[in-house]
């Protein structure tokens, strides 16, 4: 029996995995380097650092720390910018009817977001207090694909890992969730989560029937 769901937040919830992507490739083009959708697959659910790092490296550019650190400010300055227009209107259809029957099931939530900026989402999306409990991304050492924030969760929950399932839309998210000992539902395209126990195209597609089937695994 399933106790608890775990969800990542960009791309999951909402949009802002293409925030992430239009900043980055902004920064890319600004280094001469080029970065596409697919190359974007591998950033998805990495650190703002660790990302950067994997486009540096993508354009066998060598730069400073201090550099680097510019760098991602500048890139979190220009997703800032996109995100600042957000609303309660950006959350993905779906998602608050999926609450709601989670809650009638006594099924536990928490948010496992690798991102500095997870909080102030929540607002703009309307749901800083949805969750039972959203990890602090602050105090996690190792991010995805280590599965330390999704164990974070499930001990703060109180529910053992193999009673958790994990929500994914990124290949490093999939992986953590499942080194986590958990129930990987993935987000997006079979053929980019193929740790995944199941994929679905969106957050949407968990009607009440799906729902049982996942609770009563
Ligand atoms: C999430 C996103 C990543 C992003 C990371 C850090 O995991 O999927 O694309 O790099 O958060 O986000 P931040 O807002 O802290 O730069
Ligand atoms: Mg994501």
């Amino acid at each position: 029996m399933i106790h608890a769901f775990i969800f990542d937040l960009d791309g999951v919830l909402t949009d802002t995995a293409e925030y992430h992507f239009l900043a980055w490739q902004q920064l890319a083009t600004q280094l001469g380097i080029n970065f596409s959708r697919e190359d974007n697959e591998l950033l998805k659910g990495v650190d703002r650092m660790g990302s950067l790092e994997l486009i540096l490296q993508l354009g066998k550019v060598q730069l400073s720390q201090d550099e680097k650190l510019k760098l991602a400010a500048q890139k979190n300055t220009q997703y800032l910018k996109l995100v600042e227009s957000m609303s309660s209107a950006d959350l993905f259809p779906g998602v608050l009817p999926l609450f709601s029957s989670l809650k009638a099931a006594g099924i536990k939530t928490a948010l496992a977001s690798a991102s500095k900026n997870a909080a102030l989402v929540l607002q703009k999306l309307g749901i800083p207090d949805l969750f039972d409990y959203v990890a602090d991304s602050n105090f996690i050492q190792n991010g995805k694909p280590d599965p330390e924030i999704f164990l974070t969760c499930a001990q703060a929950l109180g529910v053992a890992p193999e009673r958790c399932i994990g929500v994914e839309d990124a290949p490093a998210g999939v992986t953590a969730i499942k080194a986590a000992g958990m129930y990987a539902l993935g987000i997006g395209e079979e053929q980019a989560l193929t740790q995944a126990d199941l994929v679905i195209p969106a957050v949407s597609a968990i009607d009440q029937r799906l729902l049982t089937r996942l609770l009563t695994m």
